[in-house]
């Protein structure tokens, strides 16, 4: 696939299923999300990448979060806490290891952490498996890092569900281009 088609038909698929990318596939992946843009070179983002019984762990992590942290939580709003890490094989954690710097401020480094989940997003693409990107109440606070034993000054900034694509395919929208871009050229 070229580049411009791996761009316009990359989508969330509705379901993710085995198989997961081999370690071989992530390596390479890793290295595009690491290409992402970084002012100053500082490196901020960081990535778990859970399966297994991981998995596991990571619903513990977000079942004593909400246990602990979130007020009201019905028992139907914690067992979809409990089974979310499930509904795909693999999860990278997306995370941006805050860097104090003069030029740098701290939304720049979130959003090098952004374009490098995008850049995964599309190495999967590319090599036939697919991830939904997903943010909901365990991201973006202060607290949940505590919760999956990350030291403070790591925030998370979502969650890319991983696997192969499953169920049926996705309608891409066709966006008028127009409504979008304004051009100044005089
Ligand atoms: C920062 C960010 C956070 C998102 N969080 C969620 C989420 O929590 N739940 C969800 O269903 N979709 C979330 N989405 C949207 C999906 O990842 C996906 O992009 C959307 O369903 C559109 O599908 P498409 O990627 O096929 O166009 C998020 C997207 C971004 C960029």
């Amino acid at each position: 696939m070229d580049a411009i088609t791996n761009l316009l038909s990359r989508n969330s698929p509705r379901e993710l299923t085995l198989p997961f990318p081999s370690k071989e596939d992530m390596h390479e992946i890793y290295q595009a999300a690491l290409r992402a843009p970084d002012h100053a070179w500082l490196r901020p983002s960081r990535f778990i990448e859970v399966t297994g019984d991981g998995l596991t762990k990571l619903s513990k992590a977000f079942v004593e979060y909400a246990k602990n942290e979130l007020k009201d939580v019905t028992p139907m709003q914690m067992d979809k806490y409990q089974s979310a890490p499930f509904r795909a094989p693999m999860v990278i954690i997306l995370i941006t290891k805050i860097t104090e710097h003069p030029k740098v401020p701290k939304i720049e480094q979130m959003l090098s952490t952004a374009a490098a989940a995008e850049n995964i997003l599309l190495a999967l693409h590319a090599k036939n498996f697919a991830g939904i990107w997903r943010t909901g109440k365990f991201a973006f606070n202060k607290k949940i890092a505590k919760y999956l034993n990350l030291p403070s000054d790591h925030e998370i900034v979502g969650y890319l569900y991983v696997g192969t694509p499953a169920g049926a395919s996705k309608k891409i929208p066709e966006l008028d281009v127009s409504k979008f871009v304004t051009r100044w050229d005089k």
